[in-house]
């Protein structure tokens, strides 16, 4: 393995309209983030969705311990346990005031490419109250059989937890594994159209052209402003940094692309 995968870094700059920039990094914890990490894990093990993990826990499988950080605070985390020829994810926990805002699709994705760099083609997750969201995911049920005898010996069956499963992600799909590692839809409110974004596209702007929906641009690069417009749902990431505050609750179509479902004003 190579070492830009054994210490895997991701930025992506994310915005929910205006001028305020949301920048997270994916990266590998450091023994400095276990009290983070247990923190976060606590709400999810107090309503069953996790087991519980003691914090030196956390430091002492710190290598296989992944964080994503805003404004350098551990906001979500996830391990990853590796068998033979089958890698599982586990403890994937997003800080309550971050879901539903790209994060948890943020940290799904960069394990899935981190798993794919690592040579496994599939991902499987153990879960009990999670199976809607990893669903979302692309995470389907797998007959538990072909998992490793020792991995299932490790189950409570009091639990009752089912595993899942997915292909990972290739690296050079890049972080548009956002979009690409399931389906997000755009409506466009006031053309009365709702469609699935197409991860192939560069932009926003070129999907609200490629489906006959009125935009104004001059730069095409996050500079001018023209093709500012209000998103009334969801979070976009930017694929450069806008040069050009969008204005209140607005984006820079140009450089946006999806990280969740998006309500556009257009
Ligand atoms: S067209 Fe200039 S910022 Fe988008």
């Amino acid at each position: 393995m190579s070492d830009e995968i054994k210490r895997p870094r991701f930025d992506v700059i994310m915005s929910q309209g205006g001028a305020e920039i949301i920048d997270a990094t994916f990266r590998s914890a450091r023994s400095g983030d276990a009290t983070a990490m247990y923190e976060l894990s606590k709400p999810f093990v107090a309503t069953g969705g996790l087991i519980a993990r003691d914090l030196e826990l956390f430091d002492t499988d710190v290598e296989e311990l992944y964080v994503v950080e805003i404004d350098r605070k551990v906001v979500a985390c996830a391990g990853i346990r590796r068998f033979t020829d089958l890698a599982e994810i586990f403890n994937v926990v997003v800080d309550a005031r971050w879901q539903s805002l790209g994060i948890g699709r943020f940290l799904l994705a960069s394990m899935l490419i981190v798993l794919e760099s690592a040579g496994f083609a599939d991902a499987v997750v153990f879960t009990k109250t999670t199976r809607d969201w990893f669903a979302r995911y692309g995470f389907v049920p797998m007959d538990p059989a072909p998992l490793p005898a020792g991995r299932l010996a490790m189950l409570d069956p009091e639990r009752k937890s089912i595993p899942m499963v997915r292909p990972t992600v290739r690296a050079e799909d890049g972080i548009d594994a956002l979009a690409g590692i399931t389906e997000l839809r755009v409506r466009f409110e006031r053309s009365g159209l709702e469609v699935v974004w197409d991860s192939g596209c560069d932009s926003l702007l070129f999907f609200a052209e490629k489906h006959d929906i009125e935009t104004a641009s001059l730069c095409q690069g996050g500079v001018c402003g023209t093709c500012s417009s209000p998103l009334k749902q969801g979070t976009v990431s930017y694929h450069v940094r806008p040069e050009v505050d969008p204005g209140d609750g607005s984006i820079l179509l140009c450089i946006s692309r999806p990280a969740a479902n998006l309500v556009l004003d257009l």
